[in-house]
């Protein structure tokens, strides 16, 4: 996965149209693995984008707090999501200490700083509750077409994925595992099936392709649909998928630790604290 800087807003548009759901399968896995009960719990979802990882936990009956520095991606999470979304960056979540039964990271986390993000999400999940990270991707390993289309990709400068060597899912179970959390993983598998246009803007959404100029990024897409028709002449793809999930618990009770030392907490600590307590009620839109 990239660690480049790119403005996703730029694809904004791309990525609301065409990037893929999450399979059920997911999300019964989150549920076994964090312990969570979806009914009525809190999740923080950070990185929301448009809103895929959010409308998943939504439609399973999770109240969802989205989280988000891109504008323009926030704005299509807001156009048909319900919910608070705020404006704001997840290695510093504007939000109190112990308010969540999850924190997620649906295709972000790669994003954010591994330890501060970490300590942040721990500092806003509740004892017993949980921090998951996933990432859907192709698998590439169970169809040949689907291997050397990756190898052609993998000729742009910043490509991240199967085909290189080495290449694997971000850290997040060694990053949770560091931070003190027992740590649970999982591999989902489904199938997509897409129309090849849909499939061609879902690439045009992928930051190594946005980073190209329009000229270049052009010929690839036109490449593509001249490789992909020659497998699939009636233009239906069928591309099998995985997605990985790692999530981590945070204790009911804290290890122990060195006896606390007392510091009171400045007025204007007291005051900030009181506004991230009213984002999360309504003001955040
Ligand atoms: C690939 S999208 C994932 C969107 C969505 N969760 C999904 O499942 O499709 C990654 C998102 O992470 C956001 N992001 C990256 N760094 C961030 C940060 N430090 N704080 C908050 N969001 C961040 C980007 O703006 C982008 O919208």
């Amino acid at each position: 996965m990239s660690h480049l800087v790119f403005d996703v807003d730029r694809v904004a548009e791309a990525y609301d149209a065409a990037r893929p759901e999450y399979p059920p399968a997911l999300y019964a896995a989150l549920g076994e693995l964090s312990g969570v009960r979806f009914e009525g719990a809190l999740a923080v979802d950070v990185g929301a984008g448009t809103g895929i990882s959010t409308r998943g936990l939504l439609d399973r009956g999770v109240r969802v707090v989205a989280v988000d520095r891109a504008g323009r991606m926030l704005a299509y999470l807001r156009s048909r999501s319900e919910g608070a979304a705020l404006l704001a960056d997840g290695n510093a979540l504007p939000l109190r200490d112990d308010l969540a039964d999850l924190v997620t990271y649906a295709q972000s986390w790669h994003w954010l700083d591994r330890t501060v993000s970490i300590a942040e999400a721990i500092r806003v999940v509740r004892p017993g509750g949980a921090i998951a990270g996933w990432w859907n991707t192709v698998d590439a390993g169970k169809a040949d077409w689907l291997a050397a289309c990756q190898v052609r990709l993998a000729d742009c400068p910043g490509y991240t994925g199967p085909a290189l060597p080495g290449w694997s899912m971000p850290p997040i179970g060694a990053a949770m595992a560091a931070a003190g959390l027992p740590v649970a993983e999982r591999w989902v598998h489904w199938i997509r099936r897409i129309q090849l246009e849909d499939f061609l803007t879902d690439l045009r959404s992928h930051s190594y392709v946005a980073a190209l100029n329009l000229a270049h990024a052009d010929r690839l897409i036109d490449r593509e649909r001249g490789e992909l028709l020659r497998v699939f002449p009636d233009g239906d793809l069928t591309i099998p998928m995985r997605v990985y999930l790692a999530v981590g618990r945070k204790p009911l009770t804290p290890e122990p630790t060195d006896p606390p030392v007392a510091v009171a907490e400045p007025d204007d600590l007291k005051e900030l604290k009181q506004l991230a307590v009213g984002l999360t009620e309504g003001e955040g839109r």
